[in-house]
């Protein structure tokens, strides 16, 4: 793509423009509402808006809840929604109908996996995770230590891609190990089934975090033999702002499975208002309370579009732009500016993001927002750049690409507002 005497890419706009005129995927785009001049290559943080969502959540509202009233929870299948929305999910992460529950935050589906996962190993104190994994799996690891510790915090072994390895922290003290299959900070992802396989050699059980590759790579957690998941559906799944996690439980535990939050709406009967807990009978025991419904609606439409593409198509799609966005840095940035990709090449190690390490990263990206490149920052010096090929285009990324060199070349990330730090980064 590129010629190397001049250090140029040979690709132009109008061949980019082509490459979406001949992309399949590109009918879908405009199923999604996307502002005019915005180029939007953060739906790895939050996914766009599809078109039929406002429609149908204000039907929902009007409908359902204005005039079914509390009659929806049967005639509009509210109560089941966790379960019949999770069944649109399954098929993402190559699970079976019946085996995904929606939850409240993946945060909390976490808490959740994690406990039932380390209570299938009783006597084993070790829990191991990764050093670079969000924050929030760590955070909540601390809790699930002290309270399955018996009084002892319950150990925990961290691993990181420079070390230590898997294989330097698993044996046969090890419970659980949770994971995240693409990293958040540089998309690298993980070769599930060889890890899992790792894992239960030792005879641990694994949490998967799918909160990066759900909706942006081909996941098959019962063809890689795994035994918990959880993730998010506000990002590449498009749900909306706090849009409800997913846990998904192998068939094999679901029986044994005794997750932390024991609630109504877990409950075999709920409607027997009994004293004491008895677990349904599936994963829908994961359930906790009354579910975020209007929350639920929204991500129903979203799930509904995946129903009309192929996850291969969309791996090919996100390859295609994450390798052209990589080759345009590597020619018209890194020269001169020493921006450096820090996502994996290979192919096979990706995700559908790519991270780049600059200096001044916070204010580089400001400045690029302001111009109508959404990406995002994350401390200490990434600049990250979600490609969702069911609204990205070729012509994105090139322009992109195009926008943050001017950037760079004309230094207008100096001036003085674009260091004031927003909430969110
Ligand atoms: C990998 C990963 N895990 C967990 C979370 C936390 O999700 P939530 O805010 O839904 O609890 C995030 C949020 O971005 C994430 O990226």
């Amino acid at each position: 793509m590129t010629t190397p005497a001049l250090g140029r890419p040979t690709i132009d706009r109008e061949t980019c423009v082509a490459l979406d005129a001949a992309d399949p995927l590109s009918r879908i785009r405009s199923r999604f509402s996307l502002p005019d001049g915005v180029v939007y290559l953060d739906g790895n943080s939050l996914g766009a808006l599809p078109r039929d969502t406002a429609a149908h959540v204000q039907r929902v509202i009007t409908e359902e809840w204005g005039t079914g009233l509390i009659r929806s929870w049967n005639d509009a299948g509210w109560f089941a929604k966790p379960q019949t929305v999770g069944d649109l999910v399954a098929p993402l992460i190559g699970a079976g109908p019946g085996q995904v529950v929606l939850g409240d935050s993946t945060s909390s589906s976490i808490f959740q996996a994690t406990v039932a996962a380390a209570r299938l190993r009783p006597g084993r104190r070790v829990i191991v995770a990764e050093r670079g994994s969000f924050p929030t799996d760590l955070y909540v690891l601390e809790s699930v230590q002290e309270l399955l510790g018996g009084g002892r915090p319950l150990e925990r072994r961290l691993i990181a891609d420079d070390g230590p390895t898997l294989d330097d922290v698993l044996d046969e003290d090890v419970a659980v190990v949770l994971l995240t299959h693409v990293d958040y900070r540089t998309g690298r992802m993980h070769d599930m089934a060889e890890v899992t396989r790792r894992i239960h050699a030792v005879g641990a059980v694994v949490v998967w975090d799918l909160c990066h590759s759900v909706g942006a790579v081909p996941v098959d957690l019962v063809g890689a033999d795994a035994d918990f998941a959880v993730g998010c559906t506000y990002k590449y799944l498009n749900g909306g702002p706090g849009s409800p996690s997913f846990i998904w439980v192998a068939e094999q535990h679901q029986a044994d499975a005794r997750p932390a939050l024991t609630g109504w709406h877990g409950h075999a009967k709920p409607f027997d208002f009994t004293v004491d807990y008895a677990p349904a009978s599936g994963v829908e025991r994961f359930r906790v309370g009354t579910p975020q419904l209007l929350s639920m609606s929204a991500l129903e439409v979203s799930l509904r579009l995946w129903a009309e593409v192929d996850l291969g198509e969309i791996r090919e799609k996100s390859l295609c732009l994450t390798e052209l966005f990589i080759s345009l840095v590597d020619a018209r940035l890194t020269p001169r500016w020493g921006v450096e990709v820090v996502t994996p090449r290979e192919p096979a190690r990706r995700g559908s993001q790519v991270s780049l390490r600059v200096g001044s990263g916070y204010e580089i990206m400001q400045a690029l927002i302001e111009r109508g490149v959404i990406g995002d920052f994350r401390a200490p010096d990434l600049i990250r750049f979600g490609f969702t090929p069911l609204y990205t285009s070729y012509a994105d990324v090139w322009d992109a690409v195009d926008t943050l060199e001017s950037v760079l070349d004309g230094e207008v990330w100096r001036e003085p507002r674009f260091a004031r730090r927003g909430t969110v980064t």
